[in-house]
């Protein structure tokens, strides 16, 4: 009789499971086509979601992806789309004691919150900025890194997005992006690169696998 419960309760553990996986591959491939018809900026409530501790502790380590950006202190850098600030931080720390992020989103309720919380944490060179990756408020070859995370595949036209990327960027400099499988946008890495590719970005480095990398690129090959 107990042996009988205890392979009853089994077979539920497994078909709710079974359930759960197939109702979530259900939402990503409903996400992903709504994505592709009707491309809109994740709203700000949602990045709380998508930059969670399981993320941030298995998937996509803030410090890992901060130390594949070869940064040195006194560094300019740009993010775009900070989103809650945790990668942004991580990167920020490795550049004291001069150096700056320049947090930029379109949204400024990304923006408001970021501040706030740069606020309360007394971080001081963190800057966010409303400002549109299509129309930097950069000078030309002013930027040593650019980074975005689950970010570039959101832009509709991110061939234009990366010219405008490469003009900001400083001859030497590094333009990085970081892509999750679980994201509806999610693009393959010989997306990304055909996108480089085409905004006359040169292919530098690859990280971490097919579920969760990180590409480089520059203004030309590394020496
Ligand atoms: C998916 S969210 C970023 C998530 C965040 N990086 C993270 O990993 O948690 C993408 C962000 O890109 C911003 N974005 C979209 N188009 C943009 C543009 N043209 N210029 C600047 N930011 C843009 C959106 O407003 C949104 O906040």
């Amino acid at each position: 009789m107990i042996l009988n419960i205890g392979l009853v309760l089994r077979d539920i553990c497994s078909i709710t499971v079974i359930i759960i996986v197939i109702l979530l591959f259900y939402l990503f491939v409903v996400a992903k086509i709504i994505r592709k018809i009707h491309p809109f900026p994740i709203p700000a409530f949602m990045t709380r979601i998508i930059d969670n501790p399981i993320r941030r502790k298995f998937i996509q380590k803030p410090y890992l992806i901060a130390e594949r950006m070869n940064l040195q202190p006194g560094m300019k850098v740009i993010e775009i789309g900070p989103g809650k600030g945790n990668y942004t931080k991580a990167v920020a720390s490795k550049i004291l004691p001069d150096g700056e992020v320049y947090a930029i989103d379109i949204q400024e309720s990304v923006i408001n919150r970021l501040k706030k919380r740069l606020e309360n944490e007394e971080i001081k060179n963190i800057i966010p900025m409303i400002n549109d990756v299509y129309n930097l408020t950069f000078e030309n070859e002013s930027i040593d890194r650019i980074f975005a995370i689950a970010c570039l595949p959101e832009i509709p036209n991110p061939v234009q997005a990366l010219m405008e990327l490469k003009r900001v960027l400083k001859p030497e400099g590094i333009i990085s992006f970081s892509e999750l499988f679980i994201d509806p946008d999610y693009p393959l890495r010989r997306t990304e690169k055909k996108w480089a590719k085409e905004a006359g970005l040169v292919f530098i480095e690859r990280f971490g696998n097919f579920f969760s990398y990180q590409l480089n690129f520059g203004r030309k090959l590394k020496n």
